[in-house]
């Protein structure tokens, strides 16, 4: 059976080193803070093009302290796109700020053009575009816009990293959030994740947030009410060594990506896709009204799919206080009832992907 996502064969490439900088790890027994997350930092920050990266416990910290250390308040509005995981919301509510929800276009990413209706009518104080699926936003209109209406933008980068616009690496416009947990292109040994700033004092403060507020200066005075949000010198390890193959894993996407292209008989069905920009591929979701059919038929033939993401967020049940009802966005409505992601790790062979567009194709006769 074709695996959806087989991470081991990606370990069993570069174990050797893996399993050295972890043995090292293991000897030095520092674990929390320290030179090698330092070392980290800085050589992560570079390949993302930022003057500085910062590790945390993963994506949904990055985003929830990123809020925190941009000063979003109780009662504040952050627009964001309904089709995204849950965390790029959650946290927006776990400051006490308001989600503004603004559809999505044909990309799956949020639509700027309605992204300017919402921003002309509400106060908007920061905007979360979120780079599905690895597919960069209209970074260049968004920051545009953010500038007019004077807002703060936090990229969601979780499923991007790599994913560039005019050669400009995501997370290198707003304040970038990434997360290392195991699927994503770049994944560690568990969680983790990364915020990404060109700001001073958007960096201070976020040393303070991530450690309980502690002055780097004297360690137990508490200068801000912060958290325990460290990345692990282990993971900033491993991610370290890692790192140094992200390139050709992202490229080995979006190859297959392509093949998926070119063979996939139905065009209607391929994702749409910015020439722009370089998408990188952590999901390669198709689109089709006879979605459900074609999951049951691929899964006769043991091809597994995913749905990400099955329902909206302004539907969600912990969103019951936004009063929002079906019709609201229905761009995100109807990708929730016709995406199917089908596998695109790295490591796929050509057999696997044959195997995988052949049944593709049987499906649409
Ligand atoms: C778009 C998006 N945002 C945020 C997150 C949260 O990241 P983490 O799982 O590392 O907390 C994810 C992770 O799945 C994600 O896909």
């Amino acid at each position: 059976m074709i695996p959806f996502l087989d991470l081991k064969r990606q370990y069993n490439n570069i174990k050797t080193e893996i399993n050295n900088e972890i043995l090292d790890t293991l000897a030095s027994q520092m674990f929390i803070l320290g030179e090698e997350l330092k070392k980290f930092e800085k050589k992560v920050a570079e390949y993302l093009g930022v003057k500085y990266a910062l590790g945390v416990a993963s994506g949904t910290d990055a985003l929830l302290l990123s809020l925190k250390a941009l000063d979003i308040k109780p009662g504040d509005k952050v627009a964001t796109s309904p089709f995204t995981f849950i965390a790029t919301a959650e946290t927006i509510v776990e400051v006490g700020a308001i989600p503004v929800f603004v559809d999505i276009g044909q990309d799956f990413n949020i639509d700027p053009v309605k992204l300017e209706e919402v921003l002309k009518d509400n106060n908007i104080k920061a905007i979360i575009p979120v780079h599905l699926f690895g597919n960069p936003c209209n970074m260049e209109k968004i920051m545009q816009l953010a500038e007019e209406y004077d807002c703060k933008v936090i990229e969601d980068c979780a499923q991007a990293i790599g994913s560039e616009i005019n050669n400009k690496k995501v997370g290198s416009f707003g304040v970038g959030c990434f997360s290392f947990f195991p699927a994503k292109n770049l994944g560690c040994f568990g969680d983790g994740g990364l915020v990404t700033t060109n700001s001073d004092e958007t960096y201070k403060k976020l040393i303070l947030l991530r450690n309980h507020g502690s002055s780097p200066e004297d360690k137990y005075s508490h200068l801000i009410i912060g958290k325990s949000s460290r990345l692990d010198t282990l993971q900033a390890r491993i991610l370290s060594i890692k790192l140094d193959h992200l390139d050709k894993w992202n490229a080995d996407r979006i190859n297959n990506a392509n093949f998926y292209i070119e063979k996939i008989e139905d065009k209607n069905i391929l994702p749409v896709i910015d020439t722009q920009g370089k998408h990188v591929f952590n999901q390669f979701t198709l689109r089709t009204k006879n979605r459900d059919k074609l999951k049951a038929f691929l899964e006769r033939k043991d091809i597994p799919t995913m749905i990400y993401y099955p329902r909206p967020l302004h539907l969600q049940p912990c969103f019951k206080f936004l009063n929002h009802k079906e019709g609201d966005f229905p761009e995100a409505e109807a990708a929730c009832k016709e995406v199917l992601s089908i596998p695109i790790f790295p490591e796929l062979t050509l057999t696997e992907k044959e195997e995988i567009v052949k049944n593709i194709n049987e499906f649409g006769k």
